[in-house]
């Protein structure tokens, strides 16, 4: 088996984890909701889009930097928060966030991190926290003051999780934390029901239970009140929900429907995405997940409004590869594919980056 530096793609990264992660863990990241449609979709959609590249454009000098709202970035690629890093490597969140300042981008820390907020944070670089909102508003606040004091740069408000999706991986697995790995920010409430459909995996009493079902657009008008950061609505795959996010204060979208780990047959993030973009008209910068494991993925999604992307799954596979290098290999890889997709597109920039690259 090659070491993670000569791996030539995402995809084999994702073998040397797999060969690597317990069956638990393994199924636990690579697995999606019930039949795993969304899943298998967010990568098949791309195939369906061709480039449209121009020739004959001087593309020996490009570069593959942009900002995102506001903060400049090496390339329009961030990293996804995804729960329990400590399963993938020792190091955990504290390995992704080394590996996103050396790569020059953004993370996004997922409240069910690995590690606290404060030790992630101290590695510095450029770093988002995502929201989980828990019924107990007190302790919601708590993780968003305490993101807040760390300098970290914009909550991420995630909204297509008000009950788990039903992974039967995990069922199957008893998904549970090994012992050593803990949720490190909120406290585990053990003996609260697990969610409807989700009984028999751990997920549920281990992390989910304490989140509230009852969110709704008045939560949005509340965390953007109690907060001076940005806020960003993660989940939307619809142009009429993406309005009203923007209406209820968002400074942007995250079009994503959660890896296809929440509503399976939900449709696939790139199809959503011209809706969206259409419907927000610039107010507000529109980034996208799900299924981007090529540079060309990349272009394709900026060339259909994306001011960036997201990646959540790579980045796991990099970590249990080979902890902080790995997952930096896998941005170096993504980064090197996007420079090149350019060149090919004719694109010497970002901003050369129009519609019109990409047909059905
Ligand atoms: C996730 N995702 C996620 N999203 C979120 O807002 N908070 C979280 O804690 C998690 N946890 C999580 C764990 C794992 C193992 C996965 C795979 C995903 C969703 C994530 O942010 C993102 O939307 C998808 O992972 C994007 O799809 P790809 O890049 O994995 O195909
Ligand atoms: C997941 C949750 C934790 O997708 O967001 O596993």
């Amino acid at each position: 088996m090659p070491d993670a530096v000569s791996h030539l793609n995402l995809a084999e990264i994702e073998l040397a984890a797999k060969a690597r992660l317990t069956t638990l863990a393994y199924e636990y990241y690579v697995g999606g909701a019930n039949d795993e449609v969304t899943v298998r979709e967010n990568r098949s959609a791309y195939e369906k889009l061709s480039l449209r590249y121009h020739v004959l454009v001087d593309v020996s000098k490009r570069s593959t930097r942009t900002t995102v709202l506001g903060a400049p970035v090496d390339f329009p690629v961030l990293i996804a928060p995804t729960a329990f890093q400590r399963l993938a490597c020792d190091d955990g969140e504290i390995a992704t966030a080394c590996a996103a300042k050396a790569a020059g981008t953004v993370m996004i820390l997922s409240t069910a991190s690995t590690c606290t907020i404060e030790d992630v944070a101290a590695v510095g670089g450029r770093q988002w926290f995502q929201l989980y909102v828990y019924a107990d508003r007190g302790l919601t606040k708590s993780l968003v003051e305490r993101a807040e004091a760390c300098g970290m740069g914009a909550v991420v408000l995630t909204v297509d999780a008000p009950v788990l999706g039903r992974r039967e991986r995990d069922l199957r697995n008893h998904f549970h934390l090994p012992t050593g790995v803990r949720l490190a920010n909120v406290p585990s409430s053990g003996s609260v029901p697990t969610p409807t459909g989700y009984g028999g995996s751990g997920l549920g009493t281990n992390f989910a239970s304490g989140i509230d079902a009852a969110l709704s657009w008045r939560d949005v008008d509340w965390l953007c009140s109690i907060t001076r950061l940005p806020v960003l609505i993660k989940g939307i795959v619809r142009g009429d929900d993406a309005a009203k996010a923007v209406d209820h204060g968002a400074s942007g979208i995250i079009v994503s429907n959660h890896g296809g780990r929440q509503l399976d047959t939900a449709i696939a993030s790139v199809r959503a995405l011209p809706e969206v973009v259409d419907e927000v008209a610039g107010r507000v910068e529109v980034l996208l997940d799900g299924g981007i494991r090529r540079g060309t993925d990349v272009i394709k999604a900026i060339a259909l409004g994306a001011r960036a992307v997201l990646v959540g799954r790579p980045v796991v596979w990099g970590l249990a590869a080979d902890g902080e290098a790995g997952a930096k290999r896998v941005l170096d890889l993504l980064r090197a594919e996007v420079d090149l997709a350019m060149a090919l597109c004719g694109c010497p920039t970002i901003g050369d980056i129009s519609r019109d690259l990409v047909v059905a």
